[in-house]
């Protein structure tokens, strides 16, 4: 009999990381392992297979890892969205809260066609800050969040709390912060 391990099994978990009381739940476990790798992949991709969209959107730099391989499966173009002054033509640009200041993230102007449906997929969904600007880009951009799919979720964060108009999933979720 083959034992398969489960996804939960190869996220590295590192405690007090950066700092003190936190929990870092650590992705390159997962992708160093090519089991580890084929499981989180398939396991997103899962989460799309009844969703009709257009596009696929991911934020630098770990957003990249996991939406260009289901983008390329699906057939779908892949979008990056970019911390500020890294592309080269003309963007929209958000603001948004990091536990300590502030982070722009940007996208280019013609990467969205008005009426487009959207996916964004990321690694991790922490307070939701993230995708909470990312989703005001694709509304600003005239385009339609349909789904946004993580890897892992750290409930008690309640980053679910500012996305709670659209569809979200995740793969593995932690009570915890
Ligand atoms: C991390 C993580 C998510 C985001 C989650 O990215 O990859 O994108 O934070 O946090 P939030 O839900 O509180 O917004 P980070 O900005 O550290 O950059 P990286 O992906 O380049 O490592
Ligand atoms: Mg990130």
């Amino acid at each position: 009999m083959i034992l398969m391990k489960k996804i939960e099994e190869y996220v590295r978990s590192i405690p007090n990381f950066p700092e003190e009381g936190i929990i870092f739940r650590d992705v390159t476990s997962v992708l160093q392992d090519k089991e580890g790798l084929h499981l989180a992949i398939d396991l997103m991709q899962e989460t799309l297979k009844d969703v009709a969209f257009d596009i696929i959107l991911g934020p630098e730099s770990r957003g990249f890892i996991f939406g260009v391989p289901i983008a390329y499966n699906l057939n779908k173009p892949f979008i990056p969205v970019r911390k500020k002054g890294k592309l080269p033509c003309e963007t929209v640009e958000m603001e948004y809260e990091l536990e300590y200041g502030t982070a722009i993230v940007e996208i280019h102007k013609d990467s969205i066609q008005p009426g487009q449906k959207v996916v964004i997929i990321d690694d991790l969904i922490a307070t939701g800050g993230t995708i909470e600007a990312i989703t005001k880009l694709v509304k600003q951009l005239g385009g339609e969040v349909v789904k946004i799919v993580f890897l892992m979720e750290l409930e008690g964060l309640k980053g679910r709390d500012r996305l709670k108009e659209f569809d979200v999933s995740s793969v593995i979720k932690y009570e915890g912060k």
